[in-house]
């Protein structure tokens, strides 16, 4: 059958070349959305394409914030061989513009008026040297916490607001003999939890100076040893398991009445959703305690590679598909993420998303809209790696909080 198909297109293609005619090639996309949740939201996107009669070659590469599938592509294009669009987030967007490998999306994005309507935060890192470089495809954040109900109900557990009421409820699990937090020991969930915890432990201007600033004093500050004795706190209340899990493993747990909490981005929302579970009846979403007025965020977009030319008519055809005010809302009710426009209305999405729009744009307002650095929209990649890997190994008992410290002000010096 794939041979027949095959046949039939270079058959169409030929007749096209002969005719002058543009003919619709695949995608091959590269992404990181193996979970189920994030299939189902990536099926979106795929069905969209394919009704326009554009194919999809699937090109994921699991593992959660992306590394992996950031290795894969180095390596891609190093062999002259890079796929049509690439799922990427924040600072790896600007290095692969840096370097003159995206496609110039700057025609498009006038004839859709992008730069009306895509957030500054985004264009941020959708735009190099003035030309856009990527189309944004959602708005995640960092600083979210998922419960199950009944869990928190059965133990007369109510949402906690700071520290210590956390602190409290994760104690009354754990004497209840119920996992605390649900958490799976990979450095880039280590970072994440890190991002909310930071957040927490030192305010808006804390997570600034260390994260997007680099500030030495606030990295090498007693609020970071704040930060990492909290993590302490959580490492000790995860269960003997929790090392190399998955980070949608972890969210099962949380979905199974496994473990109270989970610290995680609002793609996990996606996971509870792909499970039948309803927000507020089944599942609680709130702000990281201490970070309700806050926003640490991540961006997914995707990068369209230079084919050596002009962006082909099926690179702009995903990214045209990409920026729709009704894709944005499809997507993003699945995804777990909100919409990368600020003309979309959020009344389609559940309470999580709407909370998570009015967040955004009250965190924007009022200057607490931040980057999350556990997902590349803080610092470059090497500040970002080197981060992780004092954030792990403290968490993995390598360290006590106090070397953490030192450590930290350290690597990040030497990574900058
Ligand atoms: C991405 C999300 C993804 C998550 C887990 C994040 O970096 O922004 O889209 O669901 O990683 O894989």
């Amino acid at each position: 059958m794939k041979r027949i198909t095959n046949t039939l297109k270079a058959t169409v293609a030929v007749f096209a070349l002969g005719t002058g005619m543009a003919v619709a090639e695949d995608v091959e996309v590269l992404h990181w959305w193996t979970s189920g949740g994030e299939a189902a939201a990536l099926n979106v996107l795929k069905q969209d394409l394919e009704a326009q009669g554009i194919g999809w070659q699937d090109m994921p590469v699991a593992g959660g914030g992306g590394e992996q599938a950031m290795t894969v592509l180095r390596a891609r294009v190093t062999a002259g061989d890079a796929p049509t669009a690439v799922q990427a987030l924040g600072f790896d967007i600007l290095d692969w513009g840096a370097q003159g490998a995206l496609a110039n999306l700057n025609d498009l994005a006038a004839q859709e008026g992008w730069d009306e309507v895509v957030p500054e935060a985004l264009q941020a890192f959708a735009k190099y040297d003035g030309k856009w470089i990527s189309a944004p495809v959602n708005v995640h954040s960092t600083n979210w916490v998922w419960a199950n109900k009944a869990v928190l109900d059965a133990n007369g557990i109510a949402i906690p607001t700071n520290w210590d009421e956390f602190v409290s409820a994760v104690e009354t699990l754990a004497a209840a003999g119920v996992t605390p937090i649900a958490h799976g020991g990979q450095a880039w969930q280590d970072a994440t939890v890190f991002d909310a915890v930071a957040m927490g432990a030192g305010g808006p201007d804390f997570y600034k100076a260390a994260f997007i600033d680099l500030d030495e004093a606030a990295l090498g500050s007693d609020t970071m040893k704040e930060a990492f004795d909290r993590m302490a706190f959580i490492r000790a209340h995860v269960d003997e398991n929790f090392s190399g899990r998955d980070w949608n493993l972890a969210t099962a747990m949380v979905i199974n009445g496994e473990a109270g909490f989970q610290m995680m981005g609002d793609w996990a929302k996606g996971e509870f959703l792909n499970a039948g579970k309803v927000p507020g009846e089944d599942f609680l979403c709130f702000r990281f305690p201490g970070t309700q007025d806050q926003v640490t965020f991540n961006a997914d977009q995707f990068m369209m590679f230079d084919q050596g030319g002009s962006v082909s008519a099926e690179q702009a055809a995903l990214a045209s598909a990409i920026l729709s005010p009704s894709f944005q809302i499809a997507f993003n009710k699945v995804k777990g993420s909100v919409p990368a426009r600020t003309d979309v209305a959020g009344d389609e999405l559940d309470a999580c998303g709407q909370q998570g729009m009015a967040d955004l744009a009250s965190a924007a307002s009022s200057g607490n809209l931040f980057g999350s650095m556990a997902h590349g929209h803080a610092a470059p990649a090497s500040v970002k790696n080197a981060i992780y890997d004092v954030v792990t190994a403290h968490f993995n008992g390598e360290y006590d909080s106090e070397t953490a410290v030192a450590e930290l002000v350290d690597a990040v010096s030497i990574a900058k």
